[in-house]
């Protein structure tokens, strides 16, 4: 027993990693065209890197370049797209996630009524997909809310912005009837590790960080169920799903105290996908709330929607697990993203730090399934890495063949094991800006891209020795890896 026929092998990205043209055809700012590639910051400093100021966010907005702001440029993905899917076509896609820029639809998030030419660019974007046999995966909110409502709202902390993504939603379930897989929000659970990339938080503007965060969270709840239901009704056989920072956590010992970290770390990070599967907030994370005289304001209506609305599938990216201990000061740290954890001396790490561990992608399928019992869908998995690119064109990537190969290897044996897996989507098929640091140089893809991390290049693309390995992979539905 293999993966199911019609196993939905892709990519994924997100429009502000990869699309460039920021200010064209009528598109606002966001969050993402104000976060700064810092030269001389160490990129494993990653907290430093993410931290976004009152002060950062005037002068990027005062300044109209892109050298500073690579998310402005992307890789040029909304003028060459027609290049990019024919690439994806040759590997075989059968999805492909992107999110649609709320910015292009809506510019500064309040407008009445949507931007027409945004509309049409995806319009003409989902079609070449379809018109290739790829089927869309359209994120709707991927670190990319406009910037005006974080300036004018704090973001997702004010319940206004709710109605707000609702119209925008409603706008783009009206306009690609087409597609039929939708995620409400990436990796929700982020909010309290970057809250400003992932819900436009400005936190030198915020008297309690964390209960803010909380908030945040919850009015993102009761929009995604709003959205869900809106979904459903607009497009009857569309699936919506939750998406999660999948983090694994191990006790660092067998110690109790260890095991106890171990746990609570877990729990906190399934609880918004519990809410968001299961229509309800864990008891315990009431409890928490409450323990920290947290006051998040939740109506009755609200946890109604929530109740009435759970989400189809769960999605999630898995990059990386982690060691929790009773006492953190006796474990060296990971280092390289705003997940923070003791590092498994067992366990390589990428050249950014992110451990690797294919068996922990199985952990992972085995606990979410039996845990929500709905379907499951991996959207990200992948491994940043410096490649080098040969006079001759080549890349010679097996690092990433081989990683890879494990994680879609564990992951067969998790379906073998009885886990319902809908597809697999690798971050990211094609080198893009990355979201923590916003360097070019951390590259993901099958596909190279000629652009560094200040935006020299030709844009030109270039097939690693990955691509083909993928393009069989695919042919074979992962019978040969
Ligand atoms: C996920 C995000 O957290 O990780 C992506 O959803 C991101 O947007 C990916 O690109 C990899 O992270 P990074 O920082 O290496 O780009």
């Amino acid at each position: 027993m293999g993966f199911r026929k019609d196993f939905l092998w892709g990519g994924a990205v997100a429009a502000n990693q990869v699309e460039g043209g920021f200010n064209v055809d009528g598109k606002g700012l966001s969050v993402a065209d104000v976060a700064t590639y810092k030269p001389n910051v160490d990129v494993k400093d990653y907290k430093r890197n993410v931290q976004v100021t009152s002060e950062n966010i005037a002068e990027a907005i005062a300044d109209k370049t892109t050298t500073f702001y690579p998310k402005r440029r992307g890789i040029n993905q909304y003028y060459r797209y027609k290049e990019d899917i024919a690439l994806f076509k040759e590997l075989g896609f059968k999805v492909y996630r992107f999110s649609i820029a709320w910015t292009r639809i809506f510019p500064t998030g309040k407008e009445k009524l949507p931007n027409s030419k945004g509309i049409a660019y995806y319009k003409k974007f989902i079609k070449e997909l379809k018109d290739n046999g790829i089927e869309p995966l359209v994120t709707l909110s991927h670190y990319e809310m406009p910037l005006e409502l974080a300036l004018e709202y704090n973001g997702w902390a004010d319940k206004r912005v709710i109605n707000l993504f609702v119209k925008f939603s409603k706008a783009c379930f009206e306009s690609f009837p087409d597609v039929k897989y939708w995620l409400t929000f990436n990796e929700i659970d982020s909010v309290t590790r970057h809250p400003f990339t992932s819900a436009g938080i400005i936190e030198d503007k915020t008297d309690n960080l964390e209960e803010t965060e909380y908030q945040a969270l919850h009015n993102q709840f009761v929009a995604s169920a709003m959205v869900t239901k809106l979904a459903h009704e607009i497009i009857p056989t569309s699936q919506v799903g939750c998406m999660l920072t999948k983090l694994t956590t191990y006790p660092a010992t067998p110690k109790q105290g260890d095991v106890l970290a171990a746990l609570n770390k877990n729990l906190m990070n399934y609880y918004c996908a519990d809410v968001q599967s299961k229509g309800e907030y864990p008891k315990l994370i009431l409890a928490y709330f409450k323990r920290h005289n947290f006051d998040i304001k939740m109506t009755n209506e609200e946890l109604k929607i929530i109740k009435a609305n759970p989400v189809d599938f769960i999605s999630f990216s898995y990059y990386m697990s982690l060691l929790a201990a009773e006492k953190e000061n006796g474990l060296e740290m990971t280092t390289g993203n705003t997940v923070v954890g003791g590092k498994n001396p067992y366990l390589k790490a990428t050249d950014w730090g992110w451990t690797v561990d294919p068996v922990g992608l199985r952990i992972s399928l085995i606990e979410l399934y039996d845990r929500y019992q709905k379907p499951l869908f991996i959207v990200e998995n992948g491994m940043g890495a410096k490649d080098i690119r040969e006079s001759d064109g080549s890349i010679h990537d097996s690092y990433r063949i081989e990683y890879f190969k494990e994680h879609i290897s564990e992951m067969k044996k998790a379906v073998e094991s009885g886990v319902d897996l809908l597809g697999y989507t690798s971050w990211a098929p094609i080198d893009l800006v990355s979201a923590s640091t916003s360097q070019m140089s951390k590259r993901y893809g099958f596909i190279y891209v000629d652009q560094d991390d200040e935006g020299n290049g030709t844009l030109n693309r270039y097939k690693k020795d990955s691509f083909a390995w993928y393009q069989h992979v695919i042919a074979t539905n992962g019978n040969e890896l």
